[in-house]
């Protein structure tokens, strides 16, 4: 199989082979309990590691037969859902959506301008709504649902509007469940032993990123591929285990940020997947690691400064994507633009070679700097991304030392807001 890799050659002026060695024994049996904890879920959180029954064939057939339907018939599509309800599917619709409706994505914010955009844009065209919550508790989802659903009601009428709303919750007797059974809506479970920021390749992420038109089986096999692979390496060799290792060795040494960086632009909405998977996993207790994420070159051009030469409390994971995205050659001109020494060079290796300079440039800037080798942009290996981190996430939370299953801190915002809303 080929797979992603990471490359940990820099990382020696920072943490030798030898403590590497130390640290990969010090939590081999730890890290051994990980793989083996989905048989054990006691806490029943780890439905995520349960691909087969997450993915399984029936699921996702219904997925797929709806999922023609709405882009047979749609012009737009609205997904709404917040946090992890909707990230996954962004990540990669943003990056891989060649066809099909335009997708929007609602229920993420409170701006009065953003949802009067939204409602505008359903004017006169053929709309379809995938509302997703796993409690349907949280306020921005529910209320721009409710905006979006009387918008479609007016529209369709009650069963018109019924068959273009599919509504994905907690299967059970939820309150979206019964809102879907009795408004008729095509009801996907959000399997219960599955959180939000772990739901990707569940009905959460699988329904939407299939209205885009992506490859559905390439993205779970990339998942099952990956999670076969993690279970049969040996420690020494598992990048899993090293990353979770070096970004909690760093962080105890003062690198208290890590920056993913990548210098393909369509893997925006992916860094925002990943801050929300460490961020909302790891920030816990007074402690973690920060997420934060860089788009180069442009980036390079604002927080560049800042990396190179501010201040040394920040690490950085590369993004390498290989393969090029597009053929494309600089044709030469007779203009005298003074690039010239372009003639005749490909994009991609340009771009190549902006990812190299800036890694050498910063390793030289003493930044730790590691790279997550992935072999091409698609559907396949967006499945190994999503399922090596959430796998990265679970152990390095654990060697933390935080349960990177609950979220009690986003809370307390939702305590004051209530407070003031309900008077
Ligand atoms: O990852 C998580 O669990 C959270 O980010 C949730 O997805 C988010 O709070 C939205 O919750 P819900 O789907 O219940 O609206």
């Amino acid at each position: 199989m080929n797979k992603l890799s990471m490359d940990f050659s820099r990382m020696d002026p920072f943490i030798s082979q030898a403590e590497l060695k130390e640290e990969r024994e010090k939590h081999k049996a730890m890290y051994s309990r990980i793989l083996e904890s989905e048989k054990n879920d006691g806490d029943q959180v780890l439905g995520w590691m349960d691909l087969e029954e997450i993915a399984n064939d029936e699921v996702v057939l219904t997925i797929e037969k709806k999922a023609e339907e709405v882009r047979a018939d749609a012009d737009l599509f609205i997904l709404i859902g917040v946090g992890g309800s909707n990230q996954g599917a962004r990540a990669i619709i943003k990056a891989l959506q060649t066809d099909g409706p335009d997708i929007i994505y609602s229920g993420n914010n409170l701006s009065p301008k953003y949802m009067k955009d939204i409602l505008d844009q359903m004017e006169g065209k053929s709309v379809y709504v995938n509302v997703i919550a796993k409690n349907f508790a949280t306020l921005e989802p529910g209320l721009c649902f409710r905006m979006i659903r009387q918008r479609l009601e007016k529209t369709y009428g009650l069963e018109g509007a019924a068959k273009r709303i599919i509504a994905t919750g907690s299967p059970g007797g939820s309150s979206l469940e019964v809102l879907a059974k009795d408004k008729g809506y095509l009801f996907l479970p959000f399997p219960i032993p599955v959180g939000g920021r772990f739901s990707v390749l569940s009905p959460v992420g699988l329904f939407p990123i299939a209205v885009a038109g992506i490859d559905l089986k390439a993205l779970i096999q990339g998942g099952k591929d990956m999670k076969a692979s993690i279970l049969t390496e040996k420690s020494e060799d598992a990048d899993v285990l090293t990353y979770s290792i070096v970004r909690n060795k760093l962080y105890n040494m003062g690198y208290a940020i890590e920056l993913l960086t990548y210098f393909e632009p369509s893997l925006a909405y992916f860094s925002k997947w990943w801050i929300q998977l460490f961020g909302e996993s790891e920030g816990k207790d007074d402690k973690s690691v920060f997420p934060s994420a860089a788009s180069f070159s442009e980036d390079l051009h604002s927080l560049g400064q800042w990396i190179q030469s501010g201040k040394k409390n920040l690490f950085e994971t590369f993004v390498n994507i290989k393969k090029p995205l597009e053929e494309l050659i600089v044709e030469p001109d007779e203009s005298s633009d003074y690039f010239d020494y372009l003639d005749g060079k490909d994009f991609h290796d340009i771009n190549q070679i902006a990812f190299k300079a800036t890694l050498q440039a910063h390793s030289d800037g003493n930044i730790p700097c590691m790279t997550l080798e992935v072999p091409e942009l698609n559907a396949y290996y967006f499945g190994q991304m999503f399922y090596f981190y959430e796998m990265a996430c679970y152990t390095s939370a654990s060697i933390l030392g935080v349960n990177p299953f609950d979220q009690p801190g986003v809370e307390a915002y939702k305590h004051y807001m209530f407070e003031s809303l309900k008077q």
